[in-house]
């Protein structure tokens, strides 16, 4: 089968699409063959290195976390899905890629696909959601009207953390550009800073919680924002010392991580508001609870641009520019 396969880390000339061995599931996993692969930033730094000493793979590694497709083989010990079935799931950090003809996922990552969404909208879907799910309703148990800061409206984390927000019963600010204001809008943000002419820190006011998506020093200057007892929930880092301790890393990566989040701790802190580090985890339960909310259309995917897969390494350059709105897509049939 065709992969999109990386063979040495920071070398780009080294990523490209080759044949690989069709991948056999375990007892707990089902074989997909992937009919659409949805792009995330991280699949763009992972062949650069820049996860080495997080996510840890065995080269030549397929690259891509998102996928939607048919089931088409079962592990001995699954019992939720069969052959024929239409799934969607995210595979991040479990060791095998969404790039590719055909793919393996663990049967407790996935779910059944929503009847509504066609396969490049339900590939688009499934680490964006279950981040957004994981941060606001999880971490910062954002409850109806509340306010919640989520920068970068227009992004692929953006355009689904906006949608679940209003549907949790919060108001939102966000931040994008001109060219994405009405976007954004029509997404439900209430209070909407156009970053090319406004700082958002001298508008918005009293807010409750904050989902960091920027990097740079958008997190600090989100303090200015914020009411007492108030909640920073970062996808961004920097990574802290709770963060090393759940991935089992050691005590010296635990005191590194510590060191790097101490100061935004300490601001908050200052302001009495918390902040945390959040690394998405695949959850097919809550991908399923997910999937009702699409397709009873209270949220609905937003696609950029949608690539061949012939065409996934330029997929992923068009991403790693930084200005999509919404999702991009590779679509394998
Ligand atoms: N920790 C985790 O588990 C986790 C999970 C998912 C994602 N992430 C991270 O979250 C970040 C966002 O992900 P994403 O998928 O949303 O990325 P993305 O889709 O590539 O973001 C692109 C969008 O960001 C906007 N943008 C860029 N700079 C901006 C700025 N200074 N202010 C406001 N908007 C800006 C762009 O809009 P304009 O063109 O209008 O500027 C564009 O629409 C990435 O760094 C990603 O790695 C982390």
């Amino acid at each position: 089968m065709r992969a999109l396969v990386f063979k040495r880390y920071g070398k780009p000339d080294q990523v490209g699409l080759t044949e690989t061995p069709r991948p056999t599931p375990k007892p707990n996993e089902i074989l997909v063959e992937v009919h659409a692969a949805g792009l995330n930033p991280v699949d763009t730094m992972i062949p650069k290195g820049a996860f080495k000493p997080i996510l840890r793979f065995q080269l030549p590694a397929t690259l891509g976390s998102d996928l939607a497709g048919i089931v088409v083989e079962v592990g001995s010990r699954v019992t939720r899905f069969k052959p024929g079935d239409a799934v969607f799931a995210s595979i991040f950090d479990l060791g095998t890629g969404a790039l590719a003809e055909f793919a393996v996922v663990p049967e407790d990552a996935a779910a059944l696909k929503p009847p509504n969404l066609d396969f490049v909208q339900a590939a688009s879907v499934p680490m964006v959601a279950l981040t957004s799910w994981q941060a606001l309703k999880e971490r910062a148990r954002l409850q109806p009207g509340q306010k919640v800061f989520i920068p970068a409206g227009s992004g692929g984390i953006g355009t689904f953390a906006i949608q679940l927000a209003k549907y949790l019963g919060a108001k939102v600010g966000t931040t994008t550009s001109t060219a994405n204001v009405e976007l954004v809008r029509s997404l439900g943000a209430d209070e909407v800073i156009d970053y090319k002419k406004q700082q958002f820190e001298e508008v918005l006011r009293d807010y409750d919680a904050v989902l960091g998506t920027v990097r740079g020093d958008a997190i600090e200057r989100s303090l200015r924002i914020l009411k007492p007892g108030s909640t920073i929930v970062s996808l961004v880092g920097p990574p802290d010392a709770a963060f090393a301790r759940t991935r089992g890393m050691n005590v010296l990566m635990v005191f590194l991580f510590g060191l790097l989040s101490r100061k935004i701790i300490r601001g908050a802190a200052r302001r009495r508001a918390s902040y945390s580090f959040l690394f998405v985890h695949p959850d097919g339960r809550r991908l399923a609870e997910i999937g009702e909310l699409l397709n009873a259309g209270r949220i609905r995917p937003v696609i950029d641009k949608v690539f061949p897969f012939g065409q996934a390494k330029e997929a992923l350059a068009y991403l790693e520019q930084g200005r999509a709105k919404g999702k991009v897509v590779v679509q394998m049939r």
